[in-house]
C-alpha cells in the first residue's frame, strides 16, 4: 500500500545532505556573525543611548520569531520536519509555561541591564513595539523574513538553517559582551539575569542547529532545490549582517 502521505515517514534518503553541512558551517565567515557590531559590544560597555538603540531592535527581532518559525511550518509539507519546527517553537513558548518563554526571558534581561545603566523607564518603552525607535532595517528584515518563510519549502528551509545556525553564536557573542558588565551584580543575580543566554547556548539553539538540517535535508531532492535553498540562507544571512552593521551605525553616529 502506498504511504497515505499524511502518515510520518521516517526513513527517507537525504540527497543534499552533505551539501547542507556545508552550507550551515559558512555562517561563520559571514558578516552575520563577523561585524563590528559584536567587536564594538564585546570591547566596552555601553552608556544609555547605545544600550537603547540596540536592545529596542533585537527585542524587536526576537519577538518576530514565534511567527516566522510558524510561516515556516505551515510552507513545508513534510510531517517529520513539522515536528522538527513545532519542537523549536515549544522551546521558544516555554514549554507552555509563561515565564519561560524566551522572548519574556530577553525581556527580564534587557530590563535588569537597563536598570543597572540608570534607565528606569526604558522597560515600558521598548515594549512598544510600533515605536519609531525601531528602525527601518529591522522593520525590513522582519517582512523580508517572513516572507522567505513563507514563500516556499526551500526557502523556509534556507531561511531556518541560517536562522539556527546563526543563533547559536548570536548568543554566546552577545553574553561575552554582557561579561563587562559582571561587576554591576551580585554574582548570583548576573548568572539568574544570563538566563536568558543559558537557555540558548545551553541546549536549545545546539538542538535547533541539528533540527534545521534535518529539517533542510529531507526536504531537498533536487540540485534546483539546493540551489533555492541556498539563495535563502545567503538572503538571510545578509539581512542579518544589516541589521547589525545598521545598529553599529546609529551607534557611531549618536
Ligand atoms: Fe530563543
Amino acid at each position: 500500500m502506498d504511504n497515505l502521505g499524511f502518515l510520518p515517514i521516517s526513513d527517507v534518503n537525504m540527497p543534499f545532505e552533505a551539501e547542507i553541512n556545508v552550507l550551515s558551517n559558512e555562517v561563520f565567515s559571514h558578516g552575520a556573525l563577523n561585524n563590528k557590531f559584536y567587536d564594538l559590544w564585546r570591547e566596552r560597555r555601553f552608556n544609555k543611548d547605545e544600550f537603547r538603540i540596540f536592545t529596542i531592535n533585537y527585542f524587536a527581532r526576537v519577538h518576530a520569531t514565534t511567527h516566522r518559525i510558524s510561516l515556516a511550518l505551515t510552507s513545508i509539507d513534510d510531517w517529520v520536519s513539522r515536528i522538527e519546527i513545532l519542537n523549536n517553537l515549544t522551546d521558544e513558548l516555554g514549554h507552555g509555561s509563561r515565564e519561560n518563554v524566551h522572548v519574556l526571558v530577553l525581556a527580564r534581561w534587557i530590563d535588569s541591564l537597563g536598570s543597572k545603566l540608570g534607565m528606569d523607564d526604558f522597560s515600558v518603552e521598548y515594549k512598544k513595539l510600533g515605536d519609531q525607535l525601531i528602525s527601518d532595517k529591522t522593520k525590513f528584515f522582519i517582512s523580508e523574513t517572513n516572507e522567505l518563510c513563507s514563500s516556499g519549502p526551500m526557502q523556509a528551509c534556507g531561511a531556518l538553517l541560517a536562522q539556527e545556525w546563526h543563533g547559536y553564536s548570536q548568543l554566546a557573542l552577545l553574553y561575552e559582551g554582557f561579561r563587562n558588565y559582571i561587576d554591576l551584580y551580585e554574582l548570583d543575580d548576573f548568572h539568574d539575569v544570563g538566563e536568558y543566554f543559558y537557555v540558548h547556548v545551553g541546549k536549545a539553539e545546539k538542538e535547533h542547529k541539528i533540527q534545521a538540517n534535518i529539517i533542510a535535508g529531507r526536504n531537498c531532492r533536487t540540485s534546483e532545490d539546493f540551489e533555492i535553498l541556498k539563495q535563502s540562507y545567503y538572503r538571510y544571512l545578509d539581512l542579518l549582517e544589516s541589521f547589525w552593521c545598521e545598529i553599529y551605525d546609529n551607534i557611531a553616529l549618536d
